[in-house]
């Protein structure tokens, strides 16, 4: 089942990542990229879109691209082997970005939608916020939101 909505959650991973990233395009650029080693992006995809992916996973896990990227073999290179899966942040990043897109499909796709495959509610900014290791646990010095200590206490719980 997944594996055959596995296209439709791509294009709107990627998309997702547009349209957060706003109207990030420049000159757009209707090249296609000739990329060697997507496996979940169209492989299609022109190489502006892949840019605008790329900067979004870079900025919603505020890393560089060699965080993923594996360094070029040729030493005169200062650009990673973009190609190359050397790396296995490559790959959880492929993971996190079928699990972003499986979210989305299985949990945000209300029924009542008139748009269903439109929302998008959960990126990689949603967890990462800026950072590789999104929180797992509570810091102490966190507030409480709304109300804080000394606030009235909520009303009770509905059953
Ligand atoms: C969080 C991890 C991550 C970061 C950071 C990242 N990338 Fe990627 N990149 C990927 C993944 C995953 C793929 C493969 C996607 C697929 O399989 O569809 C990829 C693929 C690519 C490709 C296609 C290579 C090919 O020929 O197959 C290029 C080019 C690329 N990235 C450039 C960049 C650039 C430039 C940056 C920095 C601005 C960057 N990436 C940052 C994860 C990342
Ligand atoms: C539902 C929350 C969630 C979403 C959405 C999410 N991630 Fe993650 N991601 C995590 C958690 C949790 C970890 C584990 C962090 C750790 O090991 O400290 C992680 C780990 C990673 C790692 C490995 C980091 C490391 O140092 O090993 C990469 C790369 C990554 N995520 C990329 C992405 C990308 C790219 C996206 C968007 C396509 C994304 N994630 C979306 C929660 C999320």
């Amino acid at each position: 089942m997944f594996k055959q909505n596995r296209k439709k959650i791509t294009v709107f991973v990627a998309m997702a990542a547009c349209v957060t990233l706003g109207i990030a395009a420049h000159t757009p650029e209707k090249k296609q990229g000739g990329f060697q080693n997507l496996k979940i992006l169209p492989k299609d995809i022109s190489k502006d879109s892949l840019h605008h992916v790329m900067e979004f996973f870079s900025k919603s896990l505020g890393v560089h691209c060699d965080f993923c990227h594996a360094k070029s073999k040729d030493p005169n290179q200062r650009w990673p082997d973009f190609a190359s899966e050397d790396k296995p942040e490559k790959e959880i990043a492929r993971k996190m970005m079928m699990m972003s897109g499986e979210i989305n499909a299985k949990y945000f796709n209300w029924m009542n939608s008139t748009q269903p495959d439109t929302i998008r509610n959960v990126t990689c900014v949603t967890c990462h916020h800026g950072t590789p290791h999104p929180e797992s646990t509570v810091a102490p010095e966190a507030p409480h939101g709304p109300g804080g200590p000394g606030a009235p206490p909520p009303p009770p719980a509905k059953q």
